[in-house]
């Protein structure tokens, strides 16, 4: 049996004579989470609707669930469902109806299509507010039952194009809920996004694409360690001391960040436990108090910045 879901290798699109697809390379696992993670216009949408089979691509090698996009279209279209950035809920009708409509289309018979849509309803905690019309849902509740109807196939392979893109802290919590108990179930889940706590707390392993191209890809904790250096944080209690901490800090001058509201300093360390006895040792021989001082690993924002940032500068040399 096949492991891998999708397999993407030297992808190219283009849009005129811009690269929206510049070489992308892509795996991923059955039954795995995949992020794809990269800034506005890095090219996720346009790898999403290649993979989805609805947009084709110039050059390089498709395949998902098995199956060519080129030459197999149609086998792979029966097998993956997909989350667009816009759903195409009907207003006026509840929930309940929405997802039958859904079934109908994908051909279920009518009994079919409603057990389905009860059983998703109460998988994706709807089954109450299933007879409410959708436009009194939340935002996190659209996005449910949006989520539901790309599940009414039972599909081997589900893309989300940035499913909580709009939504509230307690809307995103809902859906991220929503998205792990697929998981479960087996469902290969290739997901785009913007926020990096949302490819750090669902995916597997992410790729963090930028302009057309895969710059990095592995875990959460391999993309941290990658970009290095774990750092130190210090609370300095007088904000005026600020400054003259930060040029005691094991480290070069220009790589410590300084925030000024929380009066923290962060810097990135070779030998945590040296650093850690070093700070304290400077501080305190220059009488400057700290309220905090910890080590802790990177975060995927400072990895991402980082890689996104590196790109960046050597187009420009
Ligand atoms: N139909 C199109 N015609 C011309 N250019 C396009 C078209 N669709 C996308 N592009 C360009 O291709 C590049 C990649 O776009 P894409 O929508 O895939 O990015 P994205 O990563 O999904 O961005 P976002 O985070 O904003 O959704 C962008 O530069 C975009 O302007
Ligand atoms: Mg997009």
């Amino acid at each position: 049996m096949n492991t891998e879901a999708i397999r993407v290798e030297g992808a190219r699109k283009r849009y005129g004579d811009k690269d929206a697809l510049d070489g992308l390379d892509l795996t991923v696992g059955r039954g795995t989470v995949h992020g794809l993670l990269g800034p506005n216009g890095a090219g996720k949408t346009t790898t999403v609707r290649i993979l989805a089979t609805l947009l084709r691509h110039d050059e390089g090698l498709v395949r998902v669930a098995g199956h060519d996009v080129r030459t197999g279209a149609r086998e792979v279209r029966r097998r993956i469902g997909l989350l667009g950035q816009h759903a195409a809920l009907d207003e006026e009708l509840g929930g309940r109806q929405n997802l039958e409509m859904f079934g109908r289309l994908h051909h279920l018979g009518a009994r079919r299509a409603g057990t389905r849509a009860d059983e998703l309803l109460e998988r994706f905690g709807l089954a109450d507010t299933g007879r409410k019309p959708v436009r009194q849902y939340s935002g996190g509740m659209r996005r449910r039952l949006d989520l539901a109807a790309s599940l009414i196939t039972d599909p081997e392979v589900l893309f989300l194009d940035e499913p909580t893109t709009g939504l509230d802290p307690r809307g995103r919590a809902e859906v991220w809920e929503s998205v792990r108990s697929l998981v479960g179930g087996g469902t290969t889940v290739l997901l785009t996004t913007q926020y990096l706590e949302e490819a750090d707390r669902l995916a597997d392993r992410i790729s963090v694409v930028d302009r057309g191209r895969v710059v990095a890809d592995g875990t959460a904790d391999e993309l941290k360690a990658r970009v290095g250096a774990d750092r130190i944080d210090v609370v300095v209690r007088d904000a005026h001391r600020l400054d003259e901490a930060a040029g005691l800090l094991p480290a070069a001058r220009a790589e410590v960040t300084v925030d000024t509201d929380r009066r923290l300093l962060s810097a990135p360390v070779a030998d945590r436990m040296e650093s850690l006895a070093g700070t304290v040792r400077a501080l305190g021989a220059a009488g400057i108090e700290a309220e905090d001082i910890a080590l802790r690993r990177p975060t995927l924002d400072e990895v991402f910045l980082r890689l996104t940032d590196r790109e960046a500068k050597e187009a420009a040399a």
